[in-house]
């Protein structure tokens, strides 16, 4: 070594081991980026628990405060300090990284938050008492005794204070509010049959609900829809067109706007793998090169697309916050995108401009509904626990669908 080590007083260098704690704190450094990145794992822990609701409340930009309430199935006490430790699940078991069915499966988000935050689960299991545990920066206290109905709150206060360096790199609570919103927002498209509040509640008094999405009724295509207009509004349910295409086992379905209803940067676009939310460069460029022609290069096409396949034929484990995806064949993907958007551009464009809106999301009828089962290859337990053959449209659809 060219120069000493400040932090070492040995002359040659000696390996350790790590302590647990310095470990979950460079892990946090992956899978916790921002307080957005921690609500997006402690809603996915809900959404895997097969809650039906999930609440969200956060102060100041969730740098003070994160708390998620949920109805799921609830973490038995003799788990709670399992939940905490590194490396500890109860969604695989570890013989099959390719056949993912739930958003996590690496047991880190809980000891990673712990780390870097103070962190308290409270749940309860149907029929056994509630019980809680705190652990903060690293350091885990006694399982105690909690009492709630069912279901788990987890509380995450002071983020990153024992991790200040981290701190320094957030941004106002404004952007970090509009980032939890957003992370809410792609969840809740991702999950139609649950129901989503998200309350910010800095400051004394009540609060203020900053997003809702009550939960959807019938098959997934129908769920979907009204999701996507509670979500991203009555404008872009106007001008979106229903995409439903297939290529060599990989499933495209969602809608895409009308090249008119483009935007002035990417921020209204939707992918999702296997019901997963991506930002995945791949993807993104397929979306843009299906509207290559149709827009000039200062505008955004806006879209919500999801792509379903064999959970084999896509490796999400490429990055800890799970936000990329490989696809074992990247070609397929991006074809899948392109030619399906072209084709279901093509036909609006066939048609005159005043009937155009009869294809939009905002007209559909049931009858124009694709009937197929909508397929998630992730399905969350909630899904799972959906009837999925109800695939015919409910007696009185057509009245309510068009929104
Ligand atoms: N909201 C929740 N409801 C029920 N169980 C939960 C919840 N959050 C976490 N758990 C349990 O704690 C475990 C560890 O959570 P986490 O660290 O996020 O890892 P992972 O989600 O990858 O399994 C989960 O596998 C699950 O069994
Ligand atoms: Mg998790």
């Amino acid at each position: 070594m060219a120069y000493q080590n400040p932090n070492i007083s040995e002359a040659l260098p000696v390996i350790r081991q790590l302590d647990e704690a310095a470990i979950n704190r460079i892990a946090a450094g992956e899978v916790v980026e921002r307080p957005a990145s921690a609500v997006k794992e402690l809603v996915e822990n809900a959404i895997d628990a097969g809650a039906r609701q999930v609440t969200i409340e956060y102060a100041d930009g969730g740098k003070t405060l994160i708390r998620v309430t949920d109805d799921g199935c609830g973490i038995a006490s003799s788990d709670l300090m399992l939940a905490l430790s590194r490396h500890a699940t109860s969604k695989i078991d570890g013989s099959d990284l390719l056949n993912i069915h739930t958003f996590g499966f690496r047991g880190e988000a809980l000891p990673s938050l712990g780390a870097v935050g103070r962190l308290t689960i409270s749940s309860r299991v149907a029929g056994q008492d509630g019980a809680e545990v705190s652990i903060n920066g690293g350091q885990a206290g006694p399982v105690r005794p909690a009492a709630l109905n069912g279901g788990t709150v987890v509380t995450l206060r002071n983020l990153f204070f024992a991790t200040p360096a981290r701190l320094k790199f957030l941004r106002t609570d404004r952007a970090e509010a509009q980032a939890i919103a957003d992370i809410i927002k792609r969840l809740a498209m991702a999950e139609p049959f649950v129901r989503f509040i998200l309350r910010d509640v800095s400051g004394d008094g009540p609060g203020r609900e900053v997003f809702r999405a009550d939960a959807e009724q019938g098959d997934m295509f129908a769920a979907l829809q009204g999701r996507l207009a509670q979500v991203l509004g009555r404008e872009f349910a106007e001008n979106a067109l229903a995409v439903d295409a297939e290529r060599d086992g990989l499933h495209l379905t969602g809608f895409a706007a009308l090249p008119t209803y483009s935007r002035g940067s990417a921020v209204m676009q939707y992918l999702f793998v296997n019901g997963r939310p991506v930002r995945d460069k791949l993807l993104v460029g397929a979306l843009r090169g299906a509207y290559f022609d149709l827009l000039s290069r200062d505008r955004h096409p806006a879209a919500a697309l999801f792509i379903d396949c064999d959970p084999t034929l896509v490796d999400v484990n490429v990055h800890p916050a799970k936000s990329e995806v490989r696809f074992r064949d990247p070609g397929i993907a991006r074809g899948l995108i392109v030619s399906g958007l072209r084709h279901a551009l093509a036909d609006a464009g066939h048609r005159a401009s005043t009937t155009v809106a009869n294809a939009t999301l905002g007209a559909m009828r049931p009858e124009q509904l694709t009937a197929r089962v909508y397929q998630m290859d992730r399905p969350s337990v909630v899904a799972r626990g959906t009837a999925y053959q109800a695939q015919a449209p409910e007696p009185g659809f057509a009245e309510t669908a068009g929104m």
